[in-house]
């Protein structure tokens, strides 16, 4: 068989956050996809035409690909190989040791070792530490002698979309393809041509360095008002006067504002740098910053309360950031685990998360401090500030690294900030 002989146009292997979005996507542009994904529960519910995580647009477009029968499950890598492009969205996590963690990207590739015919090609849409792409190239051609780039197409091809918004960028944001070799690069940007979205060709390491310090450039850009927050809270400062003393009319750049900084992507992206970088130490300051918020916060409520056993705390919020449902790698988490050693009583809740929590009245009553962990849109309502005045009590401790009503105060007692909203 060769590629020509395949019956699909393009396979997606790993339906997660960044796979479904771009397997439904490619359906909903005419072309025929191969999904894949080892887990069963995942399946099932896009076969039932349920979305199995929250992503704008996402549910409508799954129920009216389901309707053209244009993406096919299956829970095998190997069925990969029935299409003509197969693209990997496997999760690449790093390891404790500051090193990418390439195991699930190897044993999708051992699945296809047997199967892939010449002319197909392996696009890796996973985020990877530089080298990865020809790491892959070399693997196919130690293992099966293919010429990359000549008989089979290699390319890493990132995803650099904002979840909540894959549907819009999918067709703006530049499309980044790395191919190996003379032709991986035009056989790839064939297949990412189903979107409007302008093409950019490079090298495969220049695309994945490219990917990689997107993300370290966002993890700084939050490191620096969250260390100045928190030499703001050594100095007696106002963090968000001096943010605002620094941006005001200044024209060359400006910092942005302090709060949980974490996410799946953003707390491990950086060690792919990190694991051989020339600097080595810089990027892992950056996360010692972004992770000890947490830690930060905490001691910033035993300041003000002093011992926190027995005492209540809600914690509003459990995902990663604003208005999404993905918990994982949040700081919401780590500052729940550092209250719960406190031996505080520790009641939580979040809107949008499928963990359940409880709901916000009840998170309030009699809490002695209020963390906003999260700055979802509905906890920004001034009817969450007039919840907590209510139900916590006006000597109830709010803490708000993100300033989500405008009060300007990481650590401020209820009845201040309303003092100082009624004010303005
Ligand atoms: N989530 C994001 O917003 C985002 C953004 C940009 C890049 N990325 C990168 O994209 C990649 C995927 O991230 P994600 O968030 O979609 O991950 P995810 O964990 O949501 O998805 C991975 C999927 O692969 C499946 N899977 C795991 N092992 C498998 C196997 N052997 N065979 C078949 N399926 C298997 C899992 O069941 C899961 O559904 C990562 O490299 C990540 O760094 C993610």
């Amino acid at each position: 068989m060769n590629a020509s002989q395949t019956i699909a146009d393009v396979s997606v292997v790993g339906l997660g956050r960044v796979g479904l979005p771009l397997a439904l996507s490619f359906a909903d542009r005419g072309l025929n996809v191969v999904g894949i994904d080892n887990d069963p529960a995942r399946l099932r519910s896009v076969r039932e035409g349920r979305m199995p995580f929250v992503e704008t647009g996402a549910q409508e477009l799954l129920e009216r690909v389901c309707r053209d029968e244009r993406l096919s499950l299956s829970e095998r890598v190997p069925d990969a190989a029935r299409a003509r492009h197969i693209v990997i969205t496997l999760g690449t996590p790093s390891f404790s040791h500051i090193e990418i963690d390439i195991r699930e990207i190897r044993s999708a590739l051992d699945d296809l070792l047997g199967v892939l015919v010449a002319g197909q090609s392996l696009i890796l849409r996973s985020t990877v530490a530089p080298g990865t792409t020809d790491f892959v190239a070399g693997y196919l051609a130690k293992h099966r002698r293919f010429r990359p780039g000549e008989d089979v197409f290699v390319a890493h091809a990132p995803e650099r979309i904002a979840a909540g918004r894959f549907l819009e960028e999918i067709d703006t944001l530049p499309c980044i393809i790395g191919g190996v070799g003379e032709r991986s690069g035009e056989a790839v940007a064939e297949l990412f041509s189903a979107f409007a979205a302008p093409i950019v060709q490079t090298s495969p390491v220049q695309a994945e360095l490219a990917k990689i310090w997107t993300n370290i450039l966002r993890y700084t850009h939050f490191a620096l008002p969250n260390l100045l927050m928190m030499d703001c809270e050594r100095y007696s400062a106002n963090v968000f006067e001096v943010i605002d003393l620094i941006n005001r009319d200044y024209p060359r750049g400006g910092i942005a504002q302090p709060g949980l900084t974490a996410g799946t992507c953003l707390r491990k992206d950086f060690a792919f740098s990190e694991e051989r970088s020339a600097a080595p130490g810089m990027l892992l300051a950056v996360s010692r910053v972004n992770e000890s918020v947490p830690l930060f916060l905490l001691e910033g409520i035993k300041r003000r309360l002093g011992a926190l056993a027995d005492r209540k705390v809600a914690v509003l919020g459990l995902a990663f950031k604003a208005d999404t449902d993905d918990e994982r790698d949040s700081l919401a988490h780590k500052l729940i685990r550092m209250l719960e050693r406190e031996l505080a009583d520790v009641a939580v809740h979040d809107p949008r998360v499928s963990t359940p929590t409880v709901p916000l009245e009840e998170a309030l009553d009699g809490a002695a401090a209020v963390v906003v962990a999260t700055n979802h849109s509905e906890f920004r309502d001034p009817r969450t500030l007039e919840a907590i005045a209510q139900r916590a009590g006006r000597e109830c401790l709010v803490v708000d690294p993100w300033n989500c009503w405008g009060a300007a105060q990481v650590f401020a007692y209820s009845s201040e900030i309303a003092a100082l909203l009624a004010r303005r």
